[in-house]
């Protein structure tokens, strides 16, 4: 039976955090849930003995915003706690309601954003592209003093700070995922479907003392993908278990599962940190056989079962 997991696990600080002298005595953290992630938030506000905090957010007819923040901020500490899928959705808001916090006095503004956004447009591919990558995280620096987030997708970039200019921490889930597979996967085998989830999934198998494999992907479009199987014959008798950072559109995975299926392999488990999902990508991806499709709480949906919360609240913690 597959359950939520939660425990402690490993930080990697991308730049000296600012210390918040005093936001724990002081006065404590307000945290305030971006609409629809309340569960997280929730848990963050439980283990930081934080407080809630509220503001009302609704489009007017034309599409605007209108933003109002009901709790009192002054010389305050205020968590957003927001992940950032479908960002061009809440990117406008999301920066209207720190432009406000900052007016009403708030002190220090921290954006918890489990999934960070705008991460793969990281190169001028095609001459003319924006690198919006830059532009995101341009605008995000200008609004907040401090970001957290996990596992963010760093290709071309060695670290957030070449593009943000405020502090940054950054958490991954693969302890998480380790822990996870440990408990629910005999014999298990970790395929990684392209070069960069090599250091997901390089990770999550030495933590679960687990073989892996990467296989080589080409990108031909937003849905098209051609893969390449590693030679895995070695493990016959072992679970193959794919695991990436996202699942968007879930080519990715499709297509993995598809080859490893033709070979003769047993269903796949299929585990991405964050769920994006586009379209209908979770139905296609249940509908082509995986065995299990379990996701962490980054972003939340159904396939949810791996819980980081512990670990935004432990860096949370230390950081305030
Ligand atoms: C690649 O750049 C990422 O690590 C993922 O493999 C990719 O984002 C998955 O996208 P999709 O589900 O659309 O194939």
């Amino acid at each position: 039976m597959i359950g939520v997991i939660s425990c402690k696990k490993a930080l990697c600080l991308a730049r000296p955090w600012p210390q918040f002298r005093g936001a724990m005595t002081e006065d404590k953290p307000m945290i305030f849930p971006w609409p629809g992630q309340e569960g997280l938030a929730l848990r963050l506000q439980a283990s930081l003995s934080g407080e809630a905090g509220r503001f009302e957010w609704r489009r007017f007819p034309d599409g605007e915003s209108y933003l109002r923040i009901l709790s009192e901020l002054k010389d305050r500490t205020a968590i957003l706690c927001a992940s950032l899928d479908r960002p061009d959705d809440k990117l406008a808001p999301l920066l209207w309601w720190a432009a406000t916090a900052r007016e009403l006095g708030a002190k220090k503004l921290v954006l918890v954003a489990p999934y960070l956004a705008y991460l793969r447009q990281d190169a001028r591919f095609q001459e003319g592209e924006g690198v919006t990558s830059r532009y995101f995280a341009k605008l995000l620096s200008t609004h907040f003093d401090a970001l957290l987030t996990v596992d963010p997708h760093l290709h071309r970039y060695r670290t957030l700070d070449e593009i943000y200019t405020i502090p940054s921490r950054v958490l991954t889930a693969a302890p998480e995922i380790a822990i996870w597979v440990r408990g629910e996967i005999e014999r298990p085998v970790f395929l990684g479907p392209d070069a960069e989830s090599d250091q997901w999934v390089s990770r999550v198998a030495a933590l679960s003392g687990a073989p892996y494999a990467v296989a080589e992907k080409r990108r031909l479009g937003d849905r098209q993908v051609e893969l390449r199987l590693p030679q895995v014959e070695a493990w016959s008798g072992f679970t193959p278990v794919l695991v990436d950072d996202i699942i968007s559109t879930g080519v990715t995975m499709l297509e993995t599962l598809r080859q490893l299926k033709a070979a003769g392999w047993p269903a796949p488990v299929c585990v991405g940190v964050h769920a994006i999902f586009a379209g209908r990508a979770y139905e296609d991806l249940s509908a082509a056989g995986a065995a299990a499709i379990v996701t962490c709480n980054t972003v939340p949906h159904p396939s949810n079962r791996i819980d980081i919360s512990e670990s935004l609240s432990t860096a949370l913690s230390e950081i305030l």
